[in-house]
């Protein structure tokens, strides 16, 4: 008896479990003190522009503290090296093609660990990113920092060759603020970089640089992420309402204009600034900020868990902000109940916008007597659906996002595996009218032909619904998902050490959708 059970066993083993699962990767280490010819670790800055308690200095007129260390560092762009997803496909992406480690690395770093890039002459790799200690490598793990951001000159931005990550940062040790004249003296005394105004710090070409992902495959270039372009395309320029507009904010919670001093050095602390921005870099990614706060020993941050819990519940808020929800139309046709449900854009990109993993869909449900008569939406797992204009059964629904495509047609999430868009119907923002072809051309909507409600600035579903009696209520909910759980499968399958350890957070952390906003009728 206890013989045929080990031979099970080892049968099991053989067949089944044979690949061993890859051991978590380490904990990263911590942020520590580093100066280069170019840059600075961002404590350094948090000397000055770090503000305690009881003062009016970086401070809103409401007494919460707004400094820019503060809120940087418990942002996506302050942990983007230490996000435990994008080490998770930047393994995966070397694991897929290891004869070209370095120039993977290469790329997956220009953007998520910038200031390292620059310092190793472009050859960060990923062991130095998650435990090197080389001077590159700490300044890598310190994510989009304070220095490399400040030092971005004005050439170029916005120009084809500013893209995918090709920002200038010079040697001059100059730090761009939006002040003409800035009290140079302490951060020349103290740090050795000189203040200067430059108006190109609140300009969305900053943001652009980054914010336009073109990566090179074996297929040729594909566009991964198009914000900028997007942005460059809706009607947000000719209002002036740059990317700072809404992510470096420079009016408080309760949309008060903030004005107070920016410096706790003694010589500045007391010269009121306006405009003050906040430095929340608010996005809609609140899930990977989550698993982050679970892991917050493993991630070497430095931050607290509830910080970086408040960084999450900032994005919640600001995806219901995203968007406005309406049911426009209800009737009856025969037996059908018709329910015309309309999604506006309020952001200035498309929505969702950044990373192919993001998806937004309906959830509607329709009751009667107390009981559901009808649900779509309801349950994540949904197969990948195509656009639609009318909704009809159950299993449909309509869901807004962007996938990448392989060369044989099968969605993936690794970019450099992909070749095109296969979907991409994301909702356009308002005044939606590309400038070029070939903004045209990187922007342009994948499935959308023939639906002529999908519009600049919004887009109108239909339900079509037998078996909804007149009198029904109609509950809608708008979620949005920042990761597909298919998406977390393929990596738990792709079998890398990092890959292990953002399978085991996201497994002990299901991908919960959050409600961007709700709306609710009664069939006529
Ligand atoms: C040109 C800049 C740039 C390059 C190069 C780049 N990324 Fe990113 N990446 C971004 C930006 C910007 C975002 C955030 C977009 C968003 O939040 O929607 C991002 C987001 C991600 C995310 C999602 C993170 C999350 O928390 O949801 C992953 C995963 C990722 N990148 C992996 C990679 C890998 C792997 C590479 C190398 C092949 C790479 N990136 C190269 C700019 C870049
Ligand atoms: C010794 C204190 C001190 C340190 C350290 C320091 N700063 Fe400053 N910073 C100042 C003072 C003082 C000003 C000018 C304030 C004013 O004129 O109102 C300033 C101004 C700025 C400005 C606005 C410039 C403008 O013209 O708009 C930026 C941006 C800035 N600092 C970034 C940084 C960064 C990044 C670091 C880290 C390398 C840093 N600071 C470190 C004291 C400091
Ligand atoms: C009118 C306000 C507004 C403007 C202008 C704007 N955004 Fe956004 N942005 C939002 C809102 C709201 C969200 C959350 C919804 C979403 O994720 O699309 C968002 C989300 C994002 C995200 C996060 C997506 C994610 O995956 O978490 C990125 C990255 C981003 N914006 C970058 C930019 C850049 C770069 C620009 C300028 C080129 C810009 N935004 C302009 C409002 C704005
Ligand atoms: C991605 C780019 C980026 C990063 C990273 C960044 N900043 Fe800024 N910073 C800005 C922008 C944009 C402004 C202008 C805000 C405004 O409109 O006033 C700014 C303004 C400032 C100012 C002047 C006050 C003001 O709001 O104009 C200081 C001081 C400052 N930043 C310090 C820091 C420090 C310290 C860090 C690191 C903890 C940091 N910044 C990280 C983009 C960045
Ligand atoms: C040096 C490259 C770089 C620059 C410049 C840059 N970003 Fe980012 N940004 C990133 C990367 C990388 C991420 C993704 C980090 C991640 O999720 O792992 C990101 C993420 C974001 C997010 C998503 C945060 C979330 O919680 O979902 C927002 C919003 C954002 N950036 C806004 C901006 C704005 C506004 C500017 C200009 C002031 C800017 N970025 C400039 C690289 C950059």
């Amino acid at each position: 008896m206890r013989a045929a059970l080990g031979l099970l066993f080892l049968a099991s083993c053989t067949t089944e479990d044979t690949v061993e699962r890859a051991e978590p990767l380490a904990p990263l280490p911590a942020p520590a003190p580093v100066a280069t010819d170019r840059f600075r670790d961002a404590e350094t800055c948090a000397q000055c522009h770090l503000a305690g308690e009881g003062t009016p200095v970086l401070h809103d007129a409401a007494g919460r503290n707004i400094s820019p260390s503060l809120l940087w560092r418990s942002s996506l762009m302050g942990l983007a090296a230490r996000d435990p997803y994008y080490l998770a496909v930047f393994s995966e992406e070397i694991a897929a093609d290891p004869d070209n480690a370095d120039a993977i690395a290469g790329v997956c770093t220009r953007c998520h660990a910038p200031a390292g890039h620059e310092e190793a002459g472009g050859a960060l790799t990923f062991d130095d990113l998650v435990s090197g200690t080389s001077p590159a490598a700490v300044l890598g793990r310190g994510g989009v920092t304070c220095t490399l951001c400040h030092q971005i000159a004005a050439q170029g931005l916005g120009d084809e060759t500013s893209f995918t990550g090709g920002f200038d940062v010079g040697y001059q040790r100059r730090i761009f603020g939006r002040y003409p004249d800035p009290n140079i003296n302490p951060m020349q005394l103290i740090v050795n970089y000189t203040p200067e105004g430059g108006s190109h710090i609140a300009q969305s070409e900053l943001c652009g640089s980054c914010h336009t992902v073109v990566v090179r495959t074996a297929g040729g270039p594909v566009v991964e992420q198009a914000t900028f372009l997007e942005w460059r395309s809706s009607s947000f320029v000719a209002q002036g309402k740059a990317c700072q507009a809404c992510h470096v904010p420079v009016v408080d919670e309760a949309g008060v204009a903030i004005a107070a001093p920016i410096t706790t050095f003694s010589s500045s602390s007391s010269r009121v600034r306006t405009p003050v921005g906040r430095h929340t870099f608010v996005g809609g990614n609140s899930y990977v900020l989550s698993l982050i706060a679970d892991a917050i020993e493993w991630s070497g941050a430095g931050v607290s868990r509830d910080e970086v819990l408040a960084s999450a519940a900032r994005d919640e808020a600001h995806l219901r902000e995203a968007a406005e929800l309406a049911v426009v139309d209800t009737r009856r046709e025969g037996s059908v109940a018709v329910i015309t449900i309309k999604v506006t854009n309020l952001t200035g990109h498309k929505l969702p916008t950044g990373y192919p993993s993001r998806r937004m869909w309906l959830h509607v449900t329709a009751s009667a007597g107390g009981s559901i008569v009808f649900e779509s939406g309801g349950d994540d797992r949904f197969a990948t659906q195509p656009h639609r204009d009318e909704v009809s059964a159950a299993d449909e629904v309509q869901a807004w996002e962007s996938e990448l495509v392989d060369d044989r047609g099968q969605p993936t999430h690794r970019a450099l595996d992909a070749r095109r868009y296969g979907k991409d119907n994301r909702i356009l923002p308002a005044g939606f009218a590309p400038a070029s072809p070939s903004d045209r051309t990187r922007t342009a909507p994948v499935g959308v032909d023939g639906d002529a409600t999908f519009v600049a600035g919004s887009d109108t579903v239909t339900y079509r619904l037998i078996g909804v009696p007149a009198g029904a209520t109609i509950a809608v909910e708008l979620l949005y998902q920042a990761i597909r759980p298919s998406t977390i499968d393929a990596i738990d399958r792709g079998n890398t050490p990092a890959g292990t350890r953002f399978v085991d957070l996201a497994r002990a952390r299901p991908v919960t959708p959050v409600v961007m906003a709700t709306a609710s009728a009664t069939i006529p």
